[in-house]
């Protein structure tokens, strides 16, 4: 019997390094990007709709504020793009079951589209190789493929080439929210700014961060966080500053902002400790809401 519908988990994503090259002419960077996949999910279902009804799209779920319900939004463009690959009619309704922040350097935009893709093949039994796929995630965002794969993985180029990295063991992460989103290209148009007299190295990855990571010793993994647009993401959001420190006074191992932010992410000992630090943070009252998770998880995947 044909499936009428399928539906897709996919993780959120935070960025262990993120080394930010110059600018180059496309307006893109070379990146190093070392990313981790963690346990805040978005569900994507994908149902067959009648012919000529084309794409629809119905977002739920407590983090939807900010999330465009047309043919703007990431996952429209995944289905449109691998409906085109493959020669299909695209008629299917998505709907998207949010949990991941909006606008939070934590790629749920992007997680939604690399969910649509797998979601697609299998409900059309494209049966797409892993390369088709991950090239089609590319065409949409520098983040598509990583949420694909999942896992560890060391991002190369915009941030889409990926290679697997050696990890170790389950971090434990406790995320501070913020109630309004950072725009991606403002967060890297302050780097530029802010680097306009400097020269600028090509991103190489981490020694320190793979030694640590291979060791499965989260203490090391703390230590060695960086992030390039940490301070333009505090530059263009000051209070981003406060939250980290917090997060440092309270004991967290590492805190760093992800991504392009706002999302601050601290990682943590032990489960135990997330609780802990979770309750200080809210206690605080400099961080809206918090949410904890745990890392590496799979990529996007059919359940
Ligand atoms: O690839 P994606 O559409 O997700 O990128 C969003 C924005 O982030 C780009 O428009 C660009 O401003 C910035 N970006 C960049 N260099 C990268 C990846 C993203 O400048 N490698």
């Amino acid at each position: 019997m044909a499936l009428n519908s399928i539906t897709v988990r996919v993780p959120a994503k935070v960025n262990l390094q993120l080394s930010v090259g110059p600018r180059e002419s496309n307006g893109y960077h070379n990146l190093v990007s070392v990313f981790q996949a963690v346990s805040i999910f978005d569900e994507v279902t994908i149902s067959k709709s009648h012919a000529g009804s084309g794409v629809t799209i119905a977002v739920t779920g407590d983090q939807t504020h900010g999330v465009p319900e047309d043919g703007s939004n990431l996952a429209v463009k995944a289905a449109q793009l691998i409906g085109d690959k493959f020669d299909l009619d695209v008629d299917v309704h998505i709907e998207i079951k949010k949990s991941i922040p909006v606008a939070g350097g934590m790629a749920g935009g992007s997680a939604d589209a690399a969910a649509t893709l797998i979601a697609m093949d299998a409900l059309f039994r494209l049966e797409a190789s892993r390369e088709e796929l991950l090239d089609l995630a590319s065409q949409l965002g520098s983040d598509v493929p990583f949420m694909i794969a999942g896992g560890t993985a060391v991002g190369t180029g915009r941030g889409d080439q990926l290679t697997a990295a050696l990890s170790r063991g389950t971090y434990h992460w406790v995320f501070a929210l913020s109630t309004v989103g950072l725009s991606t290209p403002a967060v890297y148009a302050e780097c530029d700014r802010m680097r306009a007299e400097l020269e600028v190295a090509e991103p190489r990855v981490s020694d320190a961060l793979m030694q640590a990571l291979l060791t499965g010793n989260p203490t090391a993994v703390g230590e060695a966080l960086t992030n390039d647009l940490q301070n333009p993401a505090c530059s263009l959001r000051p209070a981003l500053s406060l939250v980290l420190e917090v997060g440092r006074d309270y004991g967290a191992l590492g805190a760093i902002v992800s991504g392009s932010g706002p999302t601050v992410a601290f990682l943590v000992a032990d489960e135990e400790a997330g609780l802990d630090l979770a309750v200080a943070l809210t206690a605080s009252g400099v961080v809206g809401s918090v949410a904890r998770a745990t890392g590496p998880v799979h990529g996007a995947r059919v359940i």
